[in-house]
């Protein structure tokens, strides 16, 4: 079957998408960031709209281009990209977060530009935890039968990192991927499996993101009811 015809379709359901990095600023013109490029969730977002979802995509700092018939939520920092999701997931049948959320950000933000003080070395950065949004959609499900899919990026013992971490947030289904230095973030392709809190373990070949998309929604919709 071609991509976007497949069943099962997703035609009349809300799916909301957290994509790319979020950014923490320091001052008004620095933050702290990271790699994620947003191509992964963007691909969710389109793979959803082809299969006739309605798809809010709460995006966060990608340099991609607005994928057409998609509500796009452009946000800035982890605290912005809670909102925005907790916001669009109140009707929502599915939300997964494919967005790298800074798990820290710096204590304060100073409203001027820190500058360079003659002879003096700078003040280290405190940092503060964000909150964890995929363990507050996975514990509040907001609509009755809601999917919650995650996606992790491990680097080592990727299976049980995987499953500890699938329990941790209490969601339905977990994309993990193994990262290192070159693989995943800004890549075309993706290798993944995806773990479900079932038991199942659904392992994805290195190939586009769209593949990888598809296989996510093809798990959700079999497991949406109704
Ligand atoms: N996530 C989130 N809120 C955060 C951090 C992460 O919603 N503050 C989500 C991500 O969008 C992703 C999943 O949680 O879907 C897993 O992210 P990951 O960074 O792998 O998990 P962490 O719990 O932050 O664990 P680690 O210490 O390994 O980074
Ligand atoms: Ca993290």
């Amino acid at each position: 079957l071609a991509r976007g015809i497949r069943e099962p379709a997703l035609a009349g359901r809300h799916v909301v998408i957290s994509a790319g990095g979020t950014r923490e600023p320091l001052d008004p013109v620095r933050f702290l960031g990271n790699r994620s490029s947003g191509k992964q969730g963007y691909a969710l977002a389109r793979t959803a709209a082809a299969r006739g979802a309605r798809v809010t995509l709460v995006s966060a700092n990608p340099q991609l281009p607005d994928p057409a018939g998609v509500d796009v939520v452009p946000v800035g920092t982890a605290k912005e990209l809670r909102e925005a999701v907790v916001k669009a997931a109140t009707d929502a049948d599915a939300v997964v977060m494919a967005a790298a959320v800074a798990d820290f950000r710096p204590a304060s933000y100073a409203t001027g530009k820190i500058k360079k003080k003659d002879g003096q070395e700078p003040e280290p950065v405190a940092l503060v935890r964000n909150p964890d949004i995929l363990a507050e959609i996975a514990a509040a499900r907001p609509r009755p039968g809601q999917l919650v899919v995650g996606f992790a990026a491990e680097t080592d013992d990727v299976l049980v990192n995987g499953r500890a971490k699938l329990a941790r947030k209490g969601c339905d289904l977990l994309v993990v991927n193994e990262v290192g230095e070159a693989k995943t973030f800004g890549a075309e392709e993706n290798e993944a499996v995806v773990l479900g809190a079932d038991g199942s373990e659904t392992p994805v070949p290195n190939g586009p993101k769209e593949a990888l998309a598809d296989t996510v929604w093809d798990l959700v919709a079999a497991r949406l009811v109704s």
